[in-house]
C-alpha cells in the first residue's frame, strides 16, 4: 500500500506504545520517524548534567534559558538507525533512565523549552513523509497533519510495558516507582498551561490495551485506506 506524502501525528499518554507503532509505520511506508519526547528528554538530561535541577526537583529556569543557547540537540544517523545527540555524543541510552523520566514532565512544561523543541520539530516537518510521536503534535506542532492518532491504554498495561522495556535495557526498575512516575507524568502532561496533552478533535483514538502490534498496524492500514481511498 502506498501512502501519499503526508505528516502523521501520533499523540497519547506515556507508554502507550506510540514510538513502537510510529517506528513500524515509518519502516513499512518509508517515512522518517521522529520522537519528539526524546528532545524533551535531551533538554532534561542536559539540565541535569549542568546542575540546573536541584535534589528536590526544582529547576533553575534562568540558568536553563541561558544554557539552551549552547545546546546542540539533534537527531542523527547511527549504526542502528537514528538517535538523539548532544553535540557529537549519542545520548539515546541516558535519556531513557527513570531519573530523566522523573524530571522530564516539569522541564517540558516550561514555555521556552517548548519553543526550543518546537523550532527543531518544525524544521523536520517541512520535508513531509514524517511520522512524529509526542503529546501535542496533532494539536500544536502540526495541527494540519493529515493523519492524527491519539493512543491510550490502561495504566496497568502501560506500567507493565515501561517496566519490561527498562528491564530489557538492563535497568532494575521497581514496579511501584514505574507506576508512580507514569501517573505523575500523565497528570503534569495533561494539566500544564502550554500545549497540554489532549486529543485533537480530528484525531482517531486507538486504545491498544488488548491489541497486538500486528492488530494496530492493520487498524492503521484500514484508516489510511478509508481516508485516502486506497483500494488494496
Ligand atoms: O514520549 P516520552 O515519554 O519519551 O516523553 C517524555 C516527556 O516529554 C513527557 O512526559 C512529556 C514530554 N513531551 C511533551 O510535553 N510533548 C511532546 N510532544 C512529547 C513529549
Amino acid at each position: 500500500m502506498n501512502i501519499p506524502d503526508i505528516i502523521i501525528a501520533i499523540d497519547g499518554y506515556s507508554s502507550t506504545g506510540k514510538s513502537t507503532l510510529a517506528k513500524l509505520i515509518a519502516e513499512q511506508y518509508s517515512f522518517l520517524y521522529l520522537d519528539s519526547g526524546a528532545m524533551y528528554r535531551g533538554v532534561t538530561l542536559y539540565a541535569m548534567e549542568n546542575g540546573l535541577i536541584a535534589e528536590d526537583g526544582s529547576i533553575d529556569e534562568v540558568g536553563l534559558k541561558a544554557a539552551l543557547n549552547d545546546l546542540d540537540l539533534d537527531f542523527k544517523a547511527t549504526e542502528g538507525g537514528s538517535g538523539t545527540f548532544i553535540g557529537d555524543r549519542c545520548v539515546e541510552k541516558e535519556i531513557r533512565t527513570l531519573e530523566v523520566s522523573s524530571h522530564v514532565s516539569p522541564v517540558s512544561a516550561i514555555p521556552f523549552v517548548r519553543n526550543f523543541v518546537d523550532e527543531r520539530l518544525h524544521a523536520f516537518g517541512r520535508r513531509k513523509r514524517v511520522v512524529m510521536d509526542g503529546r501535542d503534535i496533532g494539536t500544536t506542532v502540526f495541527p494540519d497533519a493529515e493523519v492524527k492518532i491519539f493512543m491510550t491504554a490502561t495504566a496497568e498495561v502501560r506500567a507493565q510495558r515501561r517496566f519490561d522495556e527498562m528491564v530489557s535495557k538492563g535497568q532494575e526498575p521497581v514496579m511501584e516507582e514505574v507506576m508512580k512516575n507514569l501517573l505523575e507524568r500523565d497528570y503534569i502532561d495533561s494539566h500544564r498551561e502550554v500545549s497540554p496533552l489532549s486529543r485533537a478533535d480530528d484525531a482517531y483514538v486507538l486504545d491498544n490495551s488488548d491489541m497486538t502490534l500486528h492488530e494496530e498496524t492493520v487498524w492503521f492500514q484500514g484508516l489510511c485506506q478509508g481516508k485516502f481511498g486506497i483500494l488494496e
